[in-house]
């Protein structure tokens, strides 16, 4: 429950940029971030939930998972592009950042693919939950690029 929360509000951040766009609705912007920190809180308390209740604190065991079970690998690497969008999603980072804060955050779209992949790998039979996850993944993609300033 908690994995597919970070997703959710991972894509309701994502949505944030081309619906204030297209709606020309720009008092919706400051939600994006408030979206993307519930998404990193969600991500966490779900790692920490697999790393404490399924690997009772061991890090060797948590190496272990990332190595050998793909959807680990590819929950593990959401994780870690999550990292520093938190850690930047700050005015005073985006001021220092300058365009390059811009760049950075395109790993959102990385972690949202990455983390669809993860339930795809984990699911492997019933696949209709992630198909629709991955769906509003590329919807929002196009989006995007259909709301890009010109
Ligand atoms: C080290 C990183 C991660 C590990 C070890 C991990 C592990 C897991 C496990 C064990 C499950 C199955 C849960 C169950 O059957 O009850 C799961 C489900 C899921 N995870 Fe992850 N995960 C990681 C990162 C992420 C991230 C970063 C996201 C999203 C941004 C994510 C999204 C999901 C989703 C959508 C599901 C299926 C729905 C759910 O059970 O909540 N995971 N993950």
């Amino acid at each position: 429950m908690t994995g597919a929360w970070a997703l959710r509000f991972l894509l309701a951040s994502l949505a944030v940029t081309p619906l204030a766009r297209l709606m020309r609705w720009s008092a919706l912007r400051p939600y994006r971030r408030t979206l993307g920190l519930l998404c990193f809180g969600y991500a966490s308390l779900h790692v920490a939930t697999f790393f404490v209740l399924d690997l009772g604190l061991d890090l060797g065991a948590l190496g272990e998972e990332v190595r050998e079970r793909p959807y680990v690998t590819l929950g593990f690497t959401a994780y870690l592009c999550l990292v520093p969008l938190a850690v930047t999603s700050t005015r005073a980072w985006q001021r220092r950042l300058g365009r390059r804060w811009v760049a950075l955050h395109r790993l959102a779209y990385v972690a949202a693919a990455l983390a669809v992949l993860h339930f795809v790998w984990l699911v492997k039979a019933d696949l209709l939950e992630p198909s629709v996850y991955g769906a509003v993944l590329l919807a929002l993609f196009a989006a995007r690029r259909l709301a890009r300033p010109r």
